[in-house]
């Protein structure tokens, strides 16, 4: 979006950008609100705190009434994306959402086969850009998948040692309903056959879904089960060339399930940084 603004202060340049170009630097500004200066941020304490506790009847209140506590977000902590946003269809970074469309531009430019897919997809931002990438590129043939619990992350599984402590399934505001999620991608004009959502946890839906290659596997359940519970299927399926995105390498679960992934299967693939808390790599 930025690179975007700047190329239209300088009309010159303006004819080197693409309309395609143009569209998804707007797309993205729309997605995480940057495009309007900023966004909201939801005042909402964890449930089972003290704070949380004395906050919840005020809330309860504030929706009766269908108020919400918020504080402003600069354009700038937006484009960091290290908030959950009131309003935005996505909490990713720009560097996070112009990494998924270069993943996608690149798969389509060097033909590399294969779908399109997002585990853990909140509103379902990231998955937007990505159907809306296939079709400012007229590509008809890859699906999008929109995997995700639609109610949240899931409690600790004793399973994983590593998640024990993981406080995520009691922010309510992680939950997104299906339907909130295919409004979402109405509101842009990009829900179609082409869009399919996989609902229920991963570890139920994934080995079964019906996806045979993927040219973009982008990882984003946080926790270390669910990413765990992502790489195990879908890694297989990735095409020589694809993209392996992680969304919170910086999350200590995350980390070590994906480094322990990688290590088990000798995968020694240069992890490239997109900003501090994204990583990715490509499949040799
Ligand atoms: C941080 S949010 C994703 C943010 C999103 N990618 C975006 O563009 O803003 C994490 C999502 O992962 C989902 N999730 C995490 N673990 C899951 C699991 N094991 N099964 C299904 N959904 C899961 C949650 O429901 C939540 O929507």
């Amino acid at each position: 979006m930025f690179a975007a603004l700047s190329r239209l202060m300088h009309p010159l340049r303006l004819a080197t950008v693409s309309p395609e170009e143009l569209y998804l630097d707007l797309l993205k500004g729309c997605l995480n609100r940057s495009a309007f200066g900023g966004d909201l941020h939801m005042l909402q304490p964890a449930a089972d705190t003290l704070i949380g506790r004395a906050y919840l009847p005020v809330q309860r209140l504030l929706h009766h009434f269908e108020l919400r506590l918020v504080s402003r977000v600069s354009a700038e902590r937006v484009a960091a994306g290290k908030y959950w946003p009131a309003t935005a269809e996505t909490m990713l970074s720009q560097a996070r959402l112009d990494n998924i469309q270069e993943s996608i531009t690149a798969a389509i430019v060097e033909k590399i086969p294969g779908d399109l897919i997002e585990t853990g997809v909140w509103r379902g931002g990231g998955t937007i850009l990505m159907r809306a990438v296939l079709a400012a590129y007229g590509d008809t043939t890859r699906r999008v998948w929109v995997a995700d619990s639609f109610k949240g992350l899931p409690r600790p599984d004793a399973a994983y040692a590593a998640d024990a402590s993981d406080q995520h399934w009691k922010y309510r505001e992680l939950a997104v309903s299906l339907d909130e999620v295919r409004a979402n991608f109405a509101r842009y004009g990009l829900l179609d056959e082409q869009v399919r959502f996989l609902p229920g946890w991963f570890a139920d839906t994934l080995p079964a879904a019906p996806i045979e290659r993927l040219a973009v596997l982008r990882l984003d359940g946080d926790m270390y089960g669910s990413t765990m519970d992502a790489l195990v299927p879908l890694y297989p399926k990735v095409s020589p060339g694809g993209f392996v995105i992680i969304d919170d390498y910086e999350l200590a679960g995350c980390r070590q399930a994906v480094d322990e992934y990688r290590a088990d299967h000798g995968i020694r693939d240069e992890l490239v940084s997109v900003d501090h808390t994204a990583v990715f790599w490509r499949k040799r």
